[in-house]
């Protein structure tokens, strides 16, 4: 029984269609879902508190238990320090980084009840190891939410829940495509060349990872063989952070 954010589009929508294809049972959060979204559909604004609270109710009420929960929901915002739109920081810390503790703290009851250990899962980003220019709420968000997992996996020892934060590279989705477009007006390039100069530039492998890959890391972690994961971050970054 598992709850998916952010799953209405890219990397969460992979994951919940891999937790359903695996057999799970899935609420599938998100501020607006498509009709196809795959699980059981729950409309939330994961930036307030109410709206968290009531996604892992929704959980609970539909499927009477909580064993995985996974924290994807998020966005970026690209801009130099100097013009960064203090909202837009505010809303990067909400739902980046305070959704995730929310969700684990409401959780953690049902969590540390799950049958065969509870399972939090962030997915974080390589910039929770490493920083980019212009994404200042992003980076720190995301540094951040490694911290809670860390923490969580010390409170979580000793009743079976693990915590992990999976940081991949750059990954095919509608977020992706949305920053090549803000870093082509950032750095006056072509999209072309954003993608290959710019967005793979960290990368030592040249490719765009596929959220199915993503979701296959999350499946694994979520499944008997991710038990000894925890409190670490689950590095997938086409070799960024080895250099
Ligand atoms: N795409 C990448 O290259 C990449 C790389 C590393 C980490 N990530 C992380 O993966 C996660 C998913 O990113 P994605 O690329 O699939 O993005 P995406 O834009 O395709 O999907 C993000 C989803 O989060 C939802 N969301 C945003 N704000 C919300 C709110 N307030 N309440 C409820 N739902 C909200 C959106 O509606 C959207 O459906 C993010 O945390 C992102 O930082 C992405």
């Amino acid at each position: 029984m598992a709850l998916v954010t952010g799953a209405g589009s890219g990397i969460g929508r992979a994951i919940a269609g891999r937790f359903v294809a695996d057999g799970a049972e899935v609420l599938s959060v998100d501020l607006v879902l498509p009709v196809d979204a795959p699980g059981t559909p729950h409309q939330a604004d994961l930036s307030s508190r109410e709206g968290n609270r009531a996604a892992v109710q929704a959980a609970l009420d539909a499927f009477g238990r909580l064993d995985i929960v996974v924290a994807n929901a998020g966005f970026q915002h690209v801009s130099p320090i100097a013009d960064f739109d203090e909202d837009r920081w505010d809303g990067l810390l909400s739902i980046l980084l305070t959704s995730p503790f929310l969700l684990a703290k409401y959780g953690w009851p049902a969590l540390t009840a799950a049958p065969g250990g509870g399972r939090f899962i962030a997915i974080a980003s390589a910039h929770a190891l490493a920083a980019s220019p212009y994404k200042a709420g992003y980076v720190s968000a995301k540094h951040g939410v490694l911290g809670l997992v860390k923490t969580l996996a010390l409170e979580g020892a000793a009743v079976g829940i693990t915590a992990t934060a999976v940081c991949p590279g750059y990954v095919r989705t509608p977020l992706v495509e949305r920053q090549i477009a803000d870093q082509a007006r950032v750095h006056g390039l072509s999209e072309e060349r954003v993608l290959e100069e710019v967005i793979l530039a960290p990368h030592a492998v040249k490719r765009l990872i596929e959220p199915a890959e993503v979701a296959e890391v999350v499946a694994f972690l979520a499944g008997p063989g991710g038990r000894s994961f925890t409190g670490v971050p689950v590095t997938m970054d086409q070799g960024w952070t080895a250099r």
